[in-house]
């Protein structure tokens, strides 16, 4: 894990504490001017802050005449240094030189009080890169999507929208697998399944569409395909023409000769790659769909493999003119060091691979696009082949030699997604587990559990809806976020749709008193999902409701003061958000800001129970401190990719 300096965010506590470090370091130590000041969260009862530069500054100049004994009297000093700041209510130094910050509480207030006015944007990290590509999704067109894609694209949307929020243009990039053997292999097999294309010389679209879809995609010619198709070729279209490019040598043959080749297949493919852009793109997308499984999830741009056929030969070209390409075995390769095996960049009959096209797409994103960073998220069985082409791309002078500097590039690993025996998630029939099943089976049983609660007799069909798919997809994002995106996770319905807690609800909210009692516990019980947040946000958005007041116009004349030790602990926690997203960004991973969001639920749970909001002299403050907690959790909602949901 690195950490990159950033320009100021001013809602960063952190770099704000910095600055204020920095000048009284600099007083106390001449010599040590411009040091970065070292700031990090303090462990518990240490309060909240503490500044760790002492130790290193003393081993520094300890010997040259220094006037300090030792860290703890050179932390003293800097601790009298510092300059007059409305930040700091007191500071302590502990251990040998750590100085101890508590935070002003008026200056918490009126920091949590000026993004409620101002907006959370104010509180938007500034990462020092212009522009990144998130390579993610990414399926293969030959092959069914299947829940590891899942997972590609639930990470990389997130990752898209964190550094976006974070002032960086991203362009996402569906690097779809839509050239290869397979392809001829897929085409051959369909031209003897439906004889009369090979010879037309225009495919009718049509009856690629309702022929050819209905086949692949179902297995049989005869069967409807659902409304909400799935991706790309059937697994029983996929392995009967592998069988038969296993089994027929005149079949592989034709099949090996076909990619590229005669216009018909050439024509074959295009269609094949139309009509599964169609079938991918335009039904992921939002705009362009009815609702579909991903709702919310914004692949802007399919741009897949085959797109940068055209630049393979050129950049192969420019690495061989820098030595860099040797022949081995009939085959062309860069060798790199510490590598057993080389990185294949020309097969032995002369064509290219998945690692030339990755070249020339890292070409094009560096030269042609003009990306700093380039994220790819896949599983981490793949760390090899990204490691191999970044190292050949630092080899040509394209990256520079360390991870921290810019133009930069990262893969994104995550682990399985296990089913609850501790294999590989797989349906009953054995077959990988379809994406579309899988969110249509959240959304389904969240929607069961409304109605067992009557709610079809509250709301209207659309807000069943809505809410059935915002906790359904958002219980299967969160569940994919929340875990360090490296382990594997086991995949478990009846855990992130847990409905034992409506029941609970029911009996609690007989009365003001029960309600504060049980439901903080009995929200508890559903753990860390995003039910138990979608659940907690709703509740928020009840109060503000149930208190009849227009936040508004609390707004423009109420103060947030944060005098009880609840009230102040959430307020610190709220400023944190900033912190929090920055780290996220800069070392890529989405459950940290999963575990802000859980942590944000449990202090304002806290804070609701032994502080009263609706009644109390402390009404306006309160009130608006509920908001402020719902305006960050929404924007953690929008981030993560889940729809919050204000009634439940
Ligand atoms: N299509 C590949 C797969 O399904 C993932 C592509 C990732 N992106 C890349 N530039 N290699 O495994």
């Amino acid at each position: 894990l690195f950490t990159m300096a950033t320009e100021e965010g001013a809602g960063n506590v952190k770099r704000q504490l910095a600055k204020v470090f920095e000048k009284s370091i600099g007083e106390t130590v001449p010599s040590e001017v411009g040091v970065q000041p070292l700031i990090a969260a303090s462990p518990p009862n240490f309060g909240d802050y503490q500044c760790n530069n002492a130790m290193a500054i003393f081993s520094k100049i300890k010997g040259k005449n220094s006037e300090f004994r030792n860290p703890r009297s050179l932390g003293e000093a800097i601790m009298k240094n510092l300059p007059q700041s409305d930040m700091i209510e007191s500071c302590s130094v502990a251990g040998p030189g750590f100085v101890n910050i508590v935070l002003s509480k008026t200056w918490l207030a009126k920091s949590v009080q000026k993004m409620l006015l101002e907006g959370i944007h104010t509180w938007a990290p500034k990462l020092p890169v212009k522009r990144a590509v998130v390579d993610f999704s990414s399926p293969n067109i030959a092959k069914e999507m299947h829940v590891g894609h899942l997972r590609s694209t639930i990470i990389g949307d997130t990752l898209a929208r964190m550094l976006e929020f974070s002032g960086v243009d991203v362009l996402r990039r569906n690097h779809v697998g839509d050239w290869g053997t397979q392809f001829g292999m897929l085409i051959e097999f369909l031209f003897a399944q439906f004889p009369q294309w090979e010879d037309d010389s225009e495919i009718p679209i049509q009856d690629l569409e309702v022929y050819a879809v209905r086949y692949l995609v179902c297995g049989d010619l005869n069967s409807e395909p659902q409304t909400s198709l799935p991706l790309c070729f059937s697994m029983g279209f996929y392995k009967q023409s592998k069988k038969r490019f296993d089994d027929d040598p005149d079949f592989k043959e034709r099949a090996q000769k076909a990619v590229g080749g005669e216009p018909k297949y050439r024509k074959a493919w295009a269609k094949i790659c139309e009509i599964s852009h169609y079938h991918l793109v335009s039904r992921i997308s939002p705009s362009l769909s009815p609702p579909f499984f991903l709702r919310g999830v914004i692949l802007s741009v399919y741009q897949g493999e085959s797109f940068y056929n055209p630049y393979i030969p050129r950049v192969l070209e420019e690495l061989g003119s820098k030595g860099l390409i040797e022949e081995s075995e009939g085959a062309r390769v860069i060798k790199i060091e510490g590598k057993d095996i080389p990185l294949i960049v020309v097969k032995r009959d002369g064509g290219y691979n998945y690692a030339s096209t990755d070249l020339a797409a890292l070409w094009y994103r560096l030269n042609e696009e003009k990306a700093e960073w380039i994220i790819y998220v896949t599983d981490v069985g793949q760390r090899e082949h990204f490691e191999m082409f970044f190292h050949a791309a630092k080899l040509a002078g394209w990256l520079p030699g360390d991870d921290i500097q810019y133009p930069r590039t990262s893969h994104v690993g995550f682990g399985l997604v296990l089913g609850e025996d501790g294999k590989r998630f797989r349906t009953r029939s054995s077959e990988v587990v379809r994406l579309v099943d899988l969110l249509d089976e959240a959304k389904n049983r969240s929607w069961q559990a409304l109605i067992e609660r009557g709610k079809d007799k509250e709301w209207t069909e659309e807000e069943l809806l809505q809410t059935a798919e915002a906790v359904g997809y958002g219980a299967v994002k969160y569940a994919d976020l929340k875990n360090n995106r490296l382990t594997n996770y086991t995949f478990n319905f009846d855990q992130m749709l847990s409905d034992k807690v409506p029941f609970v609800f029911l009996f609690v909210s007989l009365s003001f008193l029960f309600m504060v009692l049980w439901e903080a516990s009995a929200l508890q019980l559903l753990g860390n999902t995003a039910v138990y947040l979608l659940y907690a946000h709703a509740r928020i958005c009840s109060i503000i409701r149930k208190s009849g007041k227009s936040i508004d116009e609390l707004k423009k004349g109420g103060e947030i003061v944060l005098a009880h030790p609840d009230e102040r602990a959430l307020g610190l926690h709220l400023l944190q958000f900033s912190e929090i997203v920055e780290e996220a960004c800069n070392n890529l991973l989405p459950n940290v800001l999963c575990e802000y969001l859980y942590n944000l639920s449990e202090y304002f749970t806290k804070f609701y129970s032994n502080c009263q909001v609706v009644g109390s002299p402390e009404e306006t403050s309160r009130l608006l401190l509920c908001e402020a907690t719902a305006v960050v959790m929404r924007k953690c909602f929008h981030l993560l990719g889940i729809t919050p949901v204000y009634k439940i």
